[in-house]
């Protein structure tokens, strides 16, 4: 029988795109836990900023700039991490962008191809690089964040939907290929959360986010999440609680996908 593995406080957590959104709520609820994380982002300025309040003496957290599309850059940071001498138990596979206003027709190829590589290309690379160290470490569990585009979607979204559909799927393959190593793999499957990305897109539609249409109306809950809300969901699936969880899509959506 196989003894799943779970994040206990003192092991080390790799999430990337955590200088905001779901991705720093997930830095702050695995501090509080205990962990150690290694922090990493693209925009290193910003995340340097969001840790000063959440671990000012840096002692909790190792912030790292890494574009998580450069196949180089992962594996470079990976041998960081695995030299560091910490128990690297989960990888929390956070980092994307939004995309929006583009069909098939409308996105060039090497916009298809940039959005592919940030959104799913970017999953492969940090796992075939985390997966030996939380191997060596006794086993543990990663979290690929999708979005509920991979259920059901919308117009324009044609890069996002086909990327965060295969996160699903990479998930479940994962999911299997390693479960011989004690190693689980879970999808988040967040709907609209109030983060950045989600504000950013409000902008570009010259919208406030109360009229994008997610509050009042799309979800039975009636409001859209708090980034926390989705970080609850990423812990509970690295933890102890989870142990028999894994290929799983873990929805944390307010109902929106139970609605024709
Ligand atoms: N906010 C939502 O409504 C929503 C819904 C469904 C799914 N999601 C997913 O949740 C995850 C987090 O999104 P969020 O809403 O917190 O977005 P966000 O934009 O607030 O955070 C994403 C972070 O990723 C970083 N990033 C972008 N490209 C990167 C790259 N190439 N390398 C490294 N870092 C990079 C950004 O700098 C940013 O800090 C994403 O995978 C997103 O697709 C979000």
């Amino acid at each position: 029988m196989r003894n799943h593995a779970f994040i206990s406080p003192g092991d080390a957590v790799i999430v990337t795109g955590a200088a905001g959104g779901i991705g720093l709520a997930t830095v702050k609820a695995l501090l509080e836990q205990g962990n150690f994380v290694f922090a990493s982002d693209k925009n290193i300025a910003n995340l340097k900023q969001s840790l000063l309040e959440l671990d000012p003496e840096g002692k909790h957290t190792l912030a790292s700039e890494l574009d998580v599309a450069d196949e180089k850059a992962c594996e470079a940071y990976c041998t960081m991490t695995a030299k560091s001498g910490r128990s690297i138990r989960g990888l929390v596979n956070n980092a994307a962008i939004g995309a929006f206003n583009m069909s098939v027709e409308s996105t060039s190829f090497e916009d298809w191809e940039r959005i592919i590589r940030i959104n799913l290309t970017s999953l492969y690379l940090m796992s075939k690089y985390t997966v030996p160290q939380i191997r060596k470490a006794g086993g543990g569990a990663i979290v690929n964040v999708s979005s509920i585009h991979a259920f059901a979607t919308s117009t324009g979204v044609s890069p996002y939907a086909a990327a965060k559909g295969g996160v699903l799927a990479l998930t479940k393959t994962m999911a299997l290929d390693y479960a011989k190593d004690c190693i689980r793999v879970v999808a988040l499957i967040p709907g609209a959360t109030d983060t950045p990305m989600l504000r950013m897109h409000a902008e570009r539609e010259g919208k406030e986010l109360s009229e994008l249409g997610f509050i009042m109306s799309d979800n039975a809950i009636g409001r859209i999440a708090q980034p926390e809300e989705l970080a609850d969901v990423v812990t509970f699936g690295l933890s102890r609680k989870a142990t028999f969880v894994t290929g799983s899509a873990l929805v944390a959506d307010g109902g929106i996908l139970a609605k024709f």
